[in-house]
């Protein structure tokens, strides 16, 4: 085939392909011009009885033969499944929506705890899952002999290291590092304890510290104002507070407090066993020997702390009757928090 030749070919070929009608007849094209035993393939296999000195410019003229068929090709839409619609839009199917996500009720309460106490100048402190046992049990005046310390309790780590059992280290993390009064914070955190999981109990939840400390006198009214106050925002209704006495390593005095029923609103019902009140947080004064843990003297210095649990909250709140919902990531479940 002479160069002229070739390209009278390729100047079919092309006019072959602009007038192909059909998918069916842009296939038979592809097959016939490059398929495995198409024209130009056996053009580039008989290149070795193209006299030598005519080689380059036949081989060049049979590569752009072949680059502008297999454009022509492509422009045709050769390729895309040669039967059935090629490239159909079925404008009438409803769009694919992505599902918004929404809030965990864990992450929610959390949230809601930092904005309301953030009203009354609190700030957000942090620590540490794995702690010491100064940070956990000493430094909070509970004594080795404590049954919290107890092996079937917490889960010791090797290097003396444990999981806390409360957020209340995250208090002397928190007057450590601040060398000074006042604090006002609140710690959000996962605790461990070794429970049997049932529907109240995990081995891992949450829990919110709350602690003030200042040089001014600080009391247990102050404390019960705020914790009103806190009841009320996330609880809405008017919700109160009582206080009724109980015992911590450290706080001294201590309480117990409950919040008003929220679904009776303090009427008795079963809900609140018909008392009209739902334990939520435990709580009380700083006791001075966590004062002189940290260094600080409890002669000058006062505060209160608080520690209450997060999902005993959104429990409540949202009406959750097992615990183990909140882990479970169950779709149904989550999405009636949007
Ligand atoms: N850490 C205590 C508990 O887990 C709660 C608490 C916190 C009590 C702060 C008093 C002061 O039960």
């Amino acid at each position: 085939m002479t160069l002229e030749e070739l390209e009278q070919g390729k100047a079919a070929s092309l006019a072959e392909i602009a007038a192909a009608a059909d998918a069916e007849a842009i296939e038979k094209l592809r097959v016939k011009y490059v398929g495995r035993n198409g024209s130009i393939p056996a053009l580039i296999k008989g290149m070795k009885d193209v006299p030598k000195e005519e080689r380059p410019a036949f081989g060049k003229a049979v590569q752009a033969w072949r680059a502008e068929v297999e454009a022509a090709l492509a422009a045709k839409g050769a390729g895309a499944r040669a039967s059935g619609p090629a490239e159909s839009v079925d404008a009438t199917l409803p769009g694919r929506w992505g599902e918004p996500g929404v809030e965990h009720p864990l992450s929610r309460v959390i949230a809601d705890a930092a904005r309301i106490f953030g009203k009354l100048g609190f700030t957000v402190a942090d620590g540490p899952d794995i702690e010491t046992p100064f940070n956990n049990f000493t430094a909070l005046n509970t004594p080795p002999h404590h049954p919290s310390q107890d092996r079937s309790d917490t889960f010791w780590l090797t290097n003396d290291q444990l999981l806390r059992t409360q957020t209340s280290p995250v208090q002397i993390r928190t007057m450590l590092a601040a060398k000074q009064p006042p604090v006002r914070v609140i710690c959000p955190g996962r605790t461990y304890r070794r429970d049997t999981t049932d529907a109240t109990h995990s081995a891992n939840f949450h829990q919110i510290e709350g602690l003030y400390v200042d040089t001014k006198p600080v009391s247990l009214a102050d404390l019960k104002s705020v914790l009103a106050y806190f009841a009320n925002e996330m609880m809405g209704n008017g919700a109160g507070v009582r206080f009724r006495p109980h015992f911590f390593p450290f706080t001294e005095p201590s309480v117990e407090v409950d919040f008003t029923c929220h679904v009776c609103k303090g009427k008795g019902c079963a809900v609140c066993k018909q008392s009209g009140w739902i334990e939520i947080a435990g709580a009380g004064m700083v006791d001075p020997r966590v004062f002189r843990h940290v260094g600080w003297d409890p002669d000058t210095v006062s505060g209160y702390a608080f520690g209450f649990g997060v999902e005993r909250i959104a429990m409540i709140k949202y009406g959750i009757p097992d615990i183990r919902w909140l882990y479970e990531n169950d779709l149904r479940f989550l999405k009636q928090m949007a």
